[in-house]
């Protein structure tokens, strides 16, 4: 949540820092804004809105080497142009961009700041302001940003520049993602690499609680005390196509269309040079070792973890719990003896993951975690990682990721049987291989999930999905990919359950989505279908071959149905996508949300 990006080199950064904030628009779109350094003094442009209305302030004369830039997604203070980032303190003299949320931001005012007038209503203009004071007060920048880092609880990455001192930013984090990127004669600033590949692909990775001089012949990685860290530069190894929409009018098409050849390569990822499917050795002893799997997730990734239940479980014969983990950390069931944590996060940032990751940590609990970023926060604190293989995800709803999550748990949950002496009946990388297909069919009939959500969603103001079983949870994805992209109101539910009280919400024509992919419940759903439309809903039923009926909307190709929610939820992605276009709604960018949601 927030994207901060920084440059100090030789060209005029606003360009520069333009382009970092539209890469990482993703985290944030709500307001945004740069501080160049110009000569005498600190130029700050910020407006409300996306990276496009503060382009369209930017005066072209201004010229600066230094600069900082930041989109936000507000928590503290409305998304209007005062609380944008930069910060200043009162004499301007110092200038800042954060993400993240100071939870101690009052206290500090309070006892700190009691007598300094405070423009915004963030919590992130305290940390300038206290600067600020402890400058005024005579320490040198470097002390009092120390000093400050010193007081502040909860999380932050933070750019700083000190109109004083021309040739620095001032950078340090805690929690929130930060990199350094290296060039000749220039480095940058970034929350992700991505905002930065146009000009390097050297990071320093930065870890928490460090202080970190950024001047454009080096930097210098300094502990809180003072002492020089040394540390190696990575390589990024992200292609620039991957990040760039191409002919596609929007992220979330390109990425929905990638799906077959995530399959394909999650599969080569995942096997030996014999065709075998393998994972780490030391991932599988930990499988093997543990009683219990708690599955840690949020959104998109939970619904994955539900399914990740189905698979481990039933091909593993190891039983799983699925955790929203905002709730998990607080409210932490008995734990068995020897239970091991598999965290699912697409960008491996999620604050609510990640802070049940430091509990289970202290607890002396073993971790894995699914992602999608290598190098992420919570594949780098987990014990392992298992990666997904899909490519950057940059549509804020996530779709190829939800997949291709599945298809790795699928993998892992496939491996540990083997482990333990358990006879699938079937073999994986084939029948991944029919996924892979059977998702490219729905792709190529896109027409048809157009024609569905025209006649199913065009006017209405809610929307169901039901299903048995597996299929259950793939509603629940699929109501969600339809409520945060239409703000069409959706739900899933368990077909059963309607009938308990959900089923009053029925009226003429309110469409009902009824997935029939499971045998063992197929004339179960059907049942639950004349329920509905016995009550005047308009059901559109998604059925797959050797269970459709006449009437359903669509059949999906046959797959093992232990997969079927990989190809089950493509027409949901899909006509979720088409219902927000119908409603000339912001496909990649739906309002109140970012991708990453690094804040509690
Ligand atoms: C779904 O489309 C969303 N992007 C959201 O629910 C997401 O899955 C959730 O915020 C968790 O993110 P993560 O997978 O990066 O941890």
């Amino acid at each position: 949540m927030c994207g901060i990006v920084g440059y100090i080199g030789e060209n005029d950064s606003k360009e520069i820092l333009l382009k970092g904030l539209e890469k990482l628009e993703y985290r944030g779109y709500d307001s945004a804004g740069i501080a160049v350094r110009n000569g005498s003094g600190i130029t700050v442009f910020k407006e409300k809105g996306r990276i496009a209305d503060l382009r369209a302030i930017v005066e072209e004369d201004v010229f600066g080497t230094t600069g900082i830039g930041h989109t936000r997604w507000a928590t503290h203070g409305k998304p209007n142009r005062v609380n944008a980032h930069p910060h200043q303190n009162g004499n301007e003299r110092f200038t800042l961009v954060h993400n993240g949320v100071i939870e101690n931001y009052h206290h500090i005012q309070r006892d700190y700041l009691a007598d300094v007038p405070m423009e915004s209503d963030t919590d992130t203009e305290i940390i300038v302001q206290l600067i600020g004071k402890f400058v005024e007060e005579g320490m040198t920048t470097e002390e009092a940003f120390s000093k400050t880092l010193g007081l502040l609880k909860g999380s932050y990455a933070i750019a700083l520049l000190d109109a004083e001192e021309e040739e620095t930013i001032f950078v340090a984090k805690n929690k929130s993602p930060l990199l350094v990127g290296l060039g000749e004669g220039f480095n940058v600033v970034a929350s992700d690499a991505m905002a930065m590949l146009q000009v390097t692909d050297k990071f320093l990775e930065l870890m928490d609680k460090e202080i970190v001089i950024v001047r454009k012949e080096g930097v210098e990685i300094l502990t809180l005390e003072g002492e020089s860290i040394n540390r190696q530069p990575f390589t990024a190894e992200i292609d620039m196509s991957d990040i760039e929409k191409g002919t596609y009018p929007h992220y979330m098409l390109k990425e929905i269309d990638e799906q077959p050849a995530v399959m394909r390569k999650i599969i080569q990822a995942y096997q030996d040079e014999n065709d075998k499917l393998v994972i780490q050795p030391e991932i599988l002893d930990a499988l093997q070792e543990a009683d219990r799997i708690h599955i840690i997730a949020a959104g998109t990734s939970y619904h994955a973890g539900l399914i990740g239940k189905e698979y481990l479980e039933k091909m593993a014969g190891i039983p799983v719990e699925v955790h929203v983990s905002s709730e998990f950390g607080y409210n932490m069931p008995l734990l068995s003896e020897k239970p091991l944590f598999i965290f699912i996060s697409q960008s491996g940032e999620t604050a609510d993951s990640r802070q049940v990751l430091v509990k289970i940590k202290e607890l002396g609990h073993t971790s894995l975690t699914i992602t999608n970023v290598a190098g992420s926060t919570l594949s780098r604190e987990a014990d392992h990682t298992l990666l997904l293989y899909a490519g950057p995800e940059i549509a804020v709803a996530s779709t190829k990721a939800y997949t291709a999550q599945l298809a790795v748990l699928s993998i892992l949950a496939a491996v540990t049987a083997e482990a333990r002496g358990i006879d699938l009946g079937f073999n994986l990388v084939q029948e991944l291989g029919i996924v892979a297909n059977a998702i490219q069919a729905q792709i190529d009939a896109k027409e048809e999930m157009e024609q569905i959500a025209s006649e199913f969603l065009s006017t209405t103001r809610n929307c169901f999905f039901i299903g048995r079983v597996m299929d259950y949870f793939v509603g629940l994805e699929g109501a969600l990919k339809l409520k945060e992209i239409s703000y069409i109101q959706a739900e899933g539910f368990a077909g059963g359950e309607l009938k308990h009280g959900t089923i009053a919400l029925i009226e003429e024509g309110t469409p009902v989505i009824a997935l029939a992919t499971q045998e063992a419940v197929n004339l179960n759903i059907r049942g639950n279908v004349k329920e509905v439309a016995a009550r005047g809903a308009n059901p559109c039923i998604i059925s797959m071959e050797g269970l459709q009926e006449a009437g359903d909307s669509l059949v999906l190709p046959k797959v093992h149905e232990l997969l079927s929610p990989l190809v089950a939820v493509v027409p949901l992605q899909l006509i979720s996508y088409f219902a927000a276009l119908h409603r000339d709604c912001d496909v990649d960018k739906p309002r109140n949300l970012a991708k990453s949601v690094t804040v509690e």
